[in-house]
């Protein structure tokens, strides 16, 4: 199968934004916008990850959306099930509650939070044996890409994963490629270097997967309406993953569209 003929996805990750009358209405703006021009599902696949707390109201509000909009965890648990976890939401309890998508290893979590390789994969352990999809997260740092080390770390973090994902599982999993120096600083890898590194680490995919061809590799990091259709121009390029302009509805059903578009 040609890497073309991959749905592309395009899902917001919210952070910890917005408060809860703006994520009312973000929903509300988007549902509009979609019901005005809508984006048919077989064309892309949409998805929002909202804080933790506000998993279920977002599903919930987006029922009526007149197409799936999946609403995405943006993180789980390193220990899985129940028990006495304090604070802690299990890969189980996303999918008990019916949130079936998780984001995992982003930059953020990596760097703030201390996440290394052995604490995302035992999330992406639990996330995939719950049944859940994960968005794996990989990216470099601006001093890793100026050391000419940006794709040696890129296809590692890629890699890492391959002990715990079982040979299916692979199917479960979509690839969002974030260069931590792209994120939320208004720079844009160059849709160039973004498909240089997106057909690098499908390459490598391939080395670990025979799914590589059928993976979705969202490009992340300052995606706007403006460079989105350059972006979802390059052939391994399907989708993104959208921070700041994911919290306005317009932007965020452009870059939608845009990526749509090259169904
Ligand atoms: P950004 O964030 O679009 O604001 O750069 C992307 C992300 O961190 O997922």
């Amino acid at each position: 199968m040609s890497v073309s003929t991959i749905t592309p996805w395009v899902v917001g990750n919210w952070k910890m934004n917005p408060v809860q009358a703006d994520a009312l209405k973000l929903i509300s703006d988007f549902k509009k916008l979609l019901e005005r021009a809508p984006i048919a599902e077989e064309k892309c696949i949409l998805g929002v990850a909202p804080i933790s707390i506000a998993l279920l109201q977002t599903q919930a509000e987006l029922k009526t959306a007149g197409r799936a909009v999946h609403t995405v965890a943006q993180d789980l648990s390193r220990i899985s099930a129940t028990g006495a976890y304090t604070g802690e939401v299990s890969a189980e309890l996303l999918a008990d509650y019916g949130i079936q998508y998780v984001l995992v290893g982003h930059s953020e979590r990596r760097e703030i939070f201390a996440e290394n390789a052995a604490i995302l994969n035992a999330k992406i352990q639990n996330a995939l044996n719950a049944g859940l999809t994960v968005i794996y997260c990989v990216g470099e740092s601006l001093e890793q890409r100026e050391a000419g080390q940006a794709e040696a770390v890129v296809l590692q973090q890629v890699c890492d994963i391959a002990a715990v994902v079982a040979a299916e599982q692979w199917q479960n999993i979509v690839i969002a490629y974030e260069p931590i120096w792209a994120i939320g600083t208004g720079k844009t890898a160059s849709p160039d270097d973004a498909q240089t590194m997106h057909a690098q680490i499908r390459q490598g995919l391939k080395q670990i997967t025979g799914y590589a061809e059928t993976m979705a590799i969202l490009y992340g990091g300052s995606v706007k309406p403006e460079n989105a259709v350059e972006l979802a121009a390059c052939p391994d390029i399907n989708g993104a993953l959208v921070g700041g302009a994911s919290l306005n509805a317009e932007s965020f059903h452009q870059i939608a569209q845009a990526f749509a578009n090259t169904q």
